[in-house]
């Protein structure tokens, strides 16, 4: 697949086959995570591919009850969702949670928080360098998804159950949980283009608010 396809079209899935992943395709998507770049190469993310289907239901059953909350604030405006078509959006993340322990894989994103050094602690609001040294590799696992045809889910919901996500699968002290993506074979089309601002609106020329393109 052309490289801007894959990027344009690598939409969040809802609707999984049951169908497992090929080892050597898993293979392929894990791997790609491990390009990434991070903060002096120090490298702190681990990756728990989650597919007994004990597990996947106990992380069904935590994720869902978060989900409902999210969904409820969504539906009286607590939390803003961008988009035309924010119903449908809605309805089909809600079958998604509900149905999350059939999704073939769920990878648990870990990061060694003492191999990550934040440089805005200091400022006064919230820190989001941590996640800089995480969340490139996850990107990369999402593209190379796509490249492979399999759908892909990126959620950071579970990540409020880190304690009892941790000890389901022994992840060790010192590890956060950052996300958890469910992979599979969609049974849907991939969308052929996914909704963004567009660059006029995104990118500024010298200065902030000033349109660089049209
Ligand atoms: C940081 C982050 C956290 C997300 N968390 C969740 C989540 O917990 N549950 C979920 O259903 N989708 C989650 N998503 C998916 C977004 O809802 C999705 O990317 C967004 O609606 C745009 O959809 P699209 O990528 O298909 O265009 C998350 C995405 C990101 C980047």
């Amino acid at each position: 697949m052309d490289f801007y396809d894959v990027i344009q079209t690598a939409g969040t899935g809802r609707y999984y086959k049951e169908d497992p992943i090929p080892d050597d395709v898993l293979a392929r998507v894990l791997n790609a995570a491990r390009w990434a770049p991070q903060g002096g190469n120090r490298q702190p993310n681990r990756y728990v591919v989650v597919r007994d289907a004990a597990k996947k239901k106990a992380l069904r059953d935590l994720y869902f009850p978060f989900w409902r909350d999210y969904l409820a604030a969504a539906g009286i405006g607590g939390i803003q969702i961008r988009g035309n078509e924010v119903p449908k959006l809605l309805k089909d993340a809600d079958i998604f949670a509900d149905n999350l322990d059939k999704v073939p894989v769920i990878v648990v994103v870990c990061a060694l928080m003492e191999a990550i050094h934040p440089t805005d602690l200091e400022l006064e609001r919230d820190p989001v360098v941590y996640g800089a040294s995480i969340y490139p590799a996850v990107q990369n696992l999402l593209l190379a998804a796509r490249a492979e045809g399999l759908g892909a889910t990126m959620t950071t919901l579970l990540c409020h159950s880190e304690p009892q996500v941790k000890e389901l699968l022994s992840i060790p002290d010192g590890y956060a949980t950052a996300a958890h993506v469910a992979l599979g074979y969609l049974s849907v089309p991939f969308p052929t283009k996914l909704t963004r601002l567009p660059l006029s609106e995104v990118v500024f020329a010298d200065e902030f608010g000033k349109p660089m393109y049209e």
